[in-house]
C-alpha cells in the first residue's frame, strides 16, 4: 500500500551547485527591513536562502525521507545529530566511509549538532570537545557545531557565567580543529541574563581560529523557554545577543520551529530555525498551522490546507495506521512550515514583516504579551543590550514605504512609524522664510482636519488661501497616526492609511494636539483647526507664488527629514527651483536653474536624486565618513548631511561608471545611513564617485564581505577615462 491515495510523480530536483571556494561560509544580505533580512549563505552543498528552517532528521527514524524533502519540499538544508551518528557504530562507520550526505541521502546542506542537547536531556555525553568537531569534519558535514555548555534557565548566575566562559574557551579549540574543511556554529549561551547573552555574543563573535571565526551563531539554551511558551524571555535573549553579534553571520534559533514564532523572530533578526516539530507534532496527531496547533481528533474539516491534506479527509487520516498517519501529518506540517517561511520572506521584500508579526501576535496570549513587551522596548529603549538592539532596529528601518496600511491598534508603534516620528521631531524645522519673502516669526499653527488623502486634492486650495491670509502660518495635517507637516503630505503610509471614511472625521482632542505640538517644538504658538471647504478655480488664480513656495518647502523638508540635509542647504539647492508635474499634479522632476536634480519618489513620498543633484549636495557639504573602526568623538548633530559611503580606491573606476558598491570595498559609512534611502558614494578625499540606494546599514557594511552594499543609480565618473 502506498502512503497516499493518489499516485504522484515527484520531479527530481537537480543537485545543488557548490559555491566558489572563496565564498564558502560567506553570508550576504539581499534585502533588509529593520532587523529582518533576506540573505543567503554559501556552502559546498549549495545556498541556504534565509530566513529558512533546517528540519531535524534523526538518522534512525526518518518520518519523511530527506530526499523527498529536497525533491518535493525544496528543503535546502537539514540538521542531524553528529553525536547520534558517532555513538552508533553502524552509522558512524558508514558516515566515515561514504560521507554524511550519502548516509542521510540528502544532496543539500547538512548541518550537525554536537551532543550538547543530549547532555542537557541525559546529564552528560561521553564525547570530547575536539573529538566531536573532528568527527563532523571527517564525515563531510557542511556546518558543524562545537560542544557548547547548555545554560538552563533555572541555573544560578554563577553556573550560567561558567557555561558562557567554558563555551568561549572551547570555541577557539574547536575552530582550530575545524580548519578550512568544516564551517562551524558558535552557540550563544547566557540563560536569562541580558548582559551575559551580550557578553557571549561578543566573545563568540570575536573568537578566531587559525582559519577564521564561526560561520553561524545559534542562540542556545532556549528550548525549555519555548516548551513553556516564555516568548518574552525568548525575545529578550534574542535582542541581547544581537546587540553584540557580528551582523555578517546568520543567527539561528536552536530548536525553534513552530511557524507561529517565525514572523516575530524574523522581524527581530533570526535567519535560521531548526526543529523536529513537524515530525514530533505529527507523532502526537497534531497539525501545525501558521497560527497554532490543532488536534486531529477534534476536527471535521481541515483548518489549514496543504497539498498533502487535500488528498484526504480528517476521518480518512484518523483511520490510517499510525505510521502512515504520522507521515501524512508530517508532510503537511513541513509544507505549512515551508509556506509560512516563504510568506515571511515575501513580507520582508514588501516591507510588511512587522505587520505579519503584529497579526500573528493575536494568535496566542503569550506571544501577544511578548509582542507588547517588544513594543515597549522600541518606544522607550533602555541603555542595556535590549535597548541597543531596539534603537538599531528602528534606525535601520526605512521610514517610508509604498502601499497602504490598515488602521489597526498597534500601527503607531511600527518601527518605520516610530522612526519617521523621531526623524520629524529631530529634523523638521519651521520654514526659514515665507512665500512673500518675509522672515518673520511664525504667527500660528493651522491644523487641517476632517480631510482625507490625497491632501493635495482635498486641501491644497484651502492651504493656499490660509497662507494668503497670514503667510507666517505653519500648516499641519491631522491624520489617524498623528500630525504631519503639509509639506510631507504624500509620504506613505500617512497618505495611504486604509480604514472606513470616518477615520478622517475623528479629530484629535486638545490634549493630544498639545502633546504633538510639543514634539514639533510648536506648543508655544496659537493654533486653529480648519476643515477644508470647496474653493472655486477662480479663487486660486494668480497665486502661483504660494503654490511654488509650497512645492519648495516639500523638497526642503523631505531632504532634511528623510535625508539629513540641513534646511539651509535644502534652501540653497532650491533657490532657483522649477518643477515638472504629472497629470495628478505631483512633482515628477525638480530642476535647479534648469538642471534636473531630484525626482520625487511617487510610490513612497521619498526623494530620488539625479547625478546632478548628488553633485550639488556634495559640493555644499564635501565631508567624508570616518573610517570603520575609528571612534567618532564629535557632537551628534540633528542634520548630519546626506549619508555617505566611502569606498576603496580599487573600486572607484567601476562604481564611478555606475556599477554597484560591493560589500568589502567600503572603507567607512555614515552611521545615519538608512537602508532603502539615497546616499552618496565618495572616495577618501570626499570626491563624488556615484550615488545610489543603500541595501544595508553602515554597521553591516563594516562587517560584510559579500553582496551589494549600495545599489548604484548613477556613476559620477562616466565621462572620465578609466
Ligand atoms: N539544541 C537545542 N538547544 C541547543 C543548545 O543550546 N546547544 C546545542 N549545541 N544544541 C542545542
Amino acid at each position: 500500500m502506498t502512503d497516499s491515495c493518489f499516485s504522484e510523480v515527484v520531479s527530481t530536483r537537480p543537485n545543488p551547485e557548490p559555491c566558489r571556494s572563496q565564498d564558502r561560509g560567506k553570508f550576504e544580505i539581499l534585502q533588509k527591513d529593520g532587523a529582518a533580512r533576506i540573505g543567503r549563505l554559501h556552502t559546498n552543498h549549495g545556498l541556504l536562502n534565509t530566513p529558512m528552517l533546517l528540519p531535524v532528521v534523526n538518522p534512525n527514524i526518518r518520518t519523511i525521507e530527506p530526499r523527498e524533502m529536497w525533491d518535493k519540499y525544496r528543503v535546502e538544508g537539514l540538521i542531524t545529530n553528529s553525536y547520534v551518528i558517532w555513538k552508533h557504530d553502524d552509522l558512524s562507520s558508514s558516515a566515515l566511509e561514504n560521507g554524511v550526505h550519502q548516509l542521510i541521502d540528502f544532496p543539500g546542506v547538512i548541518v550537525t549538532d554536537s551532543g550538547t542537547f543530549q547532555s542537557y536531556v541525559y546529564g552528560d555525553v561521553e564525547v570530547g570537545v575536539e573529538e566531536i568537531v573532528k568527527f563532523q569534519k571527517d564525515i563531510g558535514v557542511d556546518i558543524g557545531t562545537m560542544l557548547d555548555v547548555f545554560g538552563r534557565p533555572d541555573m544560578s548566575r554563577e553556573e550560567i557565567e561558567s557555561a558562557v566562559e567554558i563555551t568561549a574557551e572551547r570555541a577557539s579549540i574547536s575552530l582550530d580543529i575545524a580548519q578550512d574543511d568544516l564551517l562551524l556554529n558558535g552557540p550563544i549561551q547566557g540563560g536569562l541574563h541580558e548582559d551575559l547573552r551580550a557578553l557571549a555574543g561578543q566573545l563568540m563573535g570575536d573568537v578566531k581560529g587559525t582559519n577564521g571565526g564561526f560561520t553561524v551563531h545559534p542562540i542556545g539554551g532556549i528550548v525549555p523557554l519555548m516548551e513553556n511558551q516564555r516568548y518574552r524571555d525568548l525575545f529578550s535573549i534574542l535582542l541581547s545577543a544581537k546587540s553584540t553579534l557580528p551582523p555578517n553571520r546568520p543567527v539561528h534559533l536552536f530548536g525553534c520551529g513552530h511557524p507561529l514564532l517565525f514572523p516575530m523572530s524574523i522581524a527581530l533578526g533570526v535567519d535560521i530555525f531548526d526543529s523536529a516539530a513537524y515530525a514530533l507534532f505529527a507523532r502526537g496527531n497534531r497539525l501545525l498551522t501558521p497560527t497554532g496547533t490543532v488536534r486531529l481528533d477534534e476536527i471535521t474539516e481541515w483548518p489549514c490546507n496543504s497539498s498533502e491534506l487535500f488528498k484526504w479527509t480528517p476521518e480518512e487520516v484518523r483511520s490510517l495506521d499510525s505510521k502512515q498517519r504520522e507521515k501524512v501529518l508530517a508532510r503537511h506540517n513541513l509544507e505549512v512550515t515551508q509556506s509560512e517561511l516563504a510568506r515571511c520572506r515575501e513580507a520582508i521584500r514588501n516591507g510588511k514583516i512587522w505587520q505579519l508579526a503584529e497579526e500573528r501576535s493575536h494568535s496566542s496570549a503569550q506571544l501577544r504579551e511578548a509582542f507588547l513587551w517588544v513594543l515597549d522596548q522600541l518606544e522607550e529603549p533602555d541603555d542595556g543590550p535590549v535597548g541597543i538592539s531596539s534603537l538599531r532596529m528602528i534606525s535601520s528601518t526605512n521610514p517610508v514605504r509604498k502601499g497602504g496600511e490598515k488602521l489597526v491598534e498597534d500601527i503607531d508603534e511600527r518601527p518605520h512609524i516610530l522612526h519617521f516620528k523621531s526623524l520629524l521631531a529631530l529634523r523638521w524645522r519651521i520654514p526659514g522664510s515665507w512665500w512673500n519673502d518675509s522672515v518673520k516669526d511664525p504667527k500660528r499653527v493651522v491644523i487641517i482636519e476632517g480631510a482625507s488623502p490625497p491632501w493635495r486634492e482635498s486641501s491644497l486650495h484651502t492651504v493656499v488661501s490660509i497662507l494668503e491670509e497670514i503667510p507666517e502660518s505653519i500648516i499641519l495635517i491631522s491624520t489617524p497616526i498623528g500630525l504631519i507637516p503639509y509639506s510631507l503630505e504624500d509620504v506613505s503610509p500617512w497618505s495611504h492609511i486604509d480604514g472606513s471614511d470616518d477615520i478622517w472625521d475623528s479629530p484629535l482632542d486638545d490634549d493630544e494636539i498639545f502633546d504633538e505640538l510639543i514634539e514639533f517644538d510648536l506648543s508655544d504658538l496659537p493654533y486653529v483647526r480648519i476643515t477644508p471647504g470647496l474653493i472655486s478655480e477662480l479663487e486660486i488664480k494668480g497665486k502661483e507664488e504660494i503654490y511654488d513656495w509650497i512645492d519648495r518647502c516639500s523638497i526642503v523638508d523631505k531632504l532634511s527629514v528623510l535625508n539629513g540635509l540641513s534646511p539651509s542647504i535644502g534652501c540653497k539647492m532650491t533657490s532657483k527651483m522649477t518643477s515638472r508635474k504629472s497629470k495628478t499634479k505631483r512633482m515628477v522632476n525638480v530642476y535647479s536653474d534648469g538642471v534636473h536634480i531630484i525626482s520625487p519618489r511617487l510610490n513612497d513620498g521619498g526623494i530620488s536624486l539625479t547625478i546632478n543633484g548628488a553633485r550639488m549636495i556634495n559640493e555644499y557639504s564635501s565631508t567624508t565618513p570616518i573610517h570603520f573602526g575609528v571612534e567618532y568623538d564629535g557632537e551628534e548633530i540633528d542634520h548630519p548631511g546626506i549619508a555617505k559611503v566611502m569606498i576603496v580606491d580599487d573600486a572607484i573606476p567601476f562604481v564611478g561608471q555606475g556599477k554597484n558598491v560591493m560589500q568589502g570595498y567600503v572603507l567607512g559609512a555614515d552611521p545615519h545611513l538608512i537602508p532603502g534611502q539615497p546616499c552618496l558614494i565618495v572616495d577618501s578625499n570626499g570626491r563624488l564617485v556615484a550615488h545610489g540606494i543603500s541595501v544595508t546599514s553602515a554597521r553591516d557594511m563594516a562587517f560584510m564581505t559579500k553582496g551589494i552594499a549600495v545599489r548604484v543609480r548613477d556613476g559620477a565618473l562616466k565621462n572620465e577615462k578609466t
